[in-house]
């Protein structure tokens, strides 16, 4: 058995008033789960709406909050393909109520890896959900070829600036769309080929500009809202959206008539894991391995104090570029 402390949502409301640390206990890991000590944990808008009640996924509180962790395992299920004393970083078991952002966390173990060599625990504690989940979107649900063209959404953000990695490993065309100087300035250090501000530049005519007219095969779009119906305009003949999420407050707006008129598809993104173990496994072998070849890096932003967890998650609202990850021990 392990005592710590963890940050928990005890009613819905604003971070500061929503989120409490408690004292806890965590009883050894059931099976596909493995517990560990954490150092460092990955934030995100979702923990914005998990704190106000807008998260999908959850009930009722109280339960953890963090969608991901990284650090040292304590404990492990019979069976399980992970030691005490390996250095991992994974998926939590925030959706059965136990977060990262604690001392000690849930690991489920199919959405795992042992922390490649050279990956820092700022970028271990911030990778899992932003890749798994670019992995679902341009490779499982919306697949982006070598040569396509790539329109990413929020591309400073955390999703958007690992789609933007990942589909850059995958041989597109990368147009990132940001909210700043200082944010196109980052996407171009993470390898976008063109960056449009959506505050001072015309979307549509800067794509059209970029691609000789003939738009883009993919967006990806963890934004919704205006900013998306306006991209949707410059989809490509065959083209197809990832709907991943709605940083903005609302989903993308879709005219049927439209997608049928231009022949384009829109898909659902939810980054769950494959029902098969097996074909979970090669996903995070191929992530782990791409990490390895430094083809990916999780683009860390702000680095927080765990004290500071209940501002942190307040400052998702208006982050700065890249992921903000929170240092929970050293
Ligand atoms: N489907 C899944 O499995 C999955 C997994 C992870 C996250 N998500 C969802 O993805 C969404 C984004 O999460 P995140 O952690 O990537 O958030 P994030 O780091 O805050 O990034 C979102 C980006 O959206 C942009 N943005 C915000 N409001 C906007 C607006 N009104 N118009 C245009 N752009 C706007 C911001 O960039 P600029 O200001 O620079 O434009 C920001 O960088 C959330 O809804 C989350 O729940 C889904």
């Amino acid at each position: 058995m392990f005592t710590g402390r963890a940050w928990r949502v005890v009613r819905f409301g604003e971070p500061e008033d929503a989120a409490e640390l408690q004292e806890m206990t965590w009883v050894g890991p059931s099976a596909g789960q493995v517990l560990i000590r954490v150092r460092t944990a990955g934030a995100g808008f979702p923990d914005l709406m998990m704190t106000g009640g807008r998260f999908p996924l959850l009930g009722a509180p109280p339960f953890g909050l963090g969608e991901e962790a990284a650090g040292e395992v304590v404990a492990v299920a019979p069976g399980s393909r992970f030691s005490v004393g390996d250095q991992v970083t994974g998926i939590t078991g925030f959706l059965q109520g136990w977060g990262g952002y604690a001392e000690y966390a849930y690991v489920r173990e199919n959405s795992a890896i042992r922390i490649p060599d050279g990956m820092t625990d700022e970028q271990a504690g911030g990778f899992p959900i932003g890749f798994r989940t670019a992995y679902a979107g341009l490779v499982e649900r919306a697949p982006v070829q070598s040569g396509q063209t790539l329109l990413i959404l929020g591309a400073a953000g955390s999703s958007g600036a690992t789609a933007l990695q990942l589909g850059k490993a995958l041989g597109a065309t990368v147009i990132a769309v940001a909210g700043s100087r200082e944010k196109t300035e980052f996407c171009l250090g993470l390898g976008a080929d063109h960056v449009v501000n959506r505050r001072t530049d015309d979307l549509t005519a800067r794509v059209a500009e970029i691609t000789g007219g003939r738009g883009v095969d993919v967006i990806y779009d963890p934004v919704g809202g205006d900013t998306a119906a306006t991209a949707v305009r410059s989809l490509a003949r065959n083209g197809r959206i990832a709907m991943i999420g709605l940083a903005s407050g609302t989903p993308v707006a879709l005219d049927p008539m439209d997608m049928l008129v231009r022949n384009y598809s829109a898909v659902g993104v939810l980054a769950i894991p494959n029902d098969d173990p097996e074909a979970e496994a090669l996903v995070w072998s191929h992530l782990a391995d791409l990490a390895t070849k430094a083809a990916i890096t999780t683009p860390v932003g702000r680095v927080y104090d765990f004290e500071e967890v209940p501002r942190m998650i307040a400052e998702q609202s208006a982050p700065g570029p890249g992921k903000s990850v929170v240092r929970v021990a050293s």
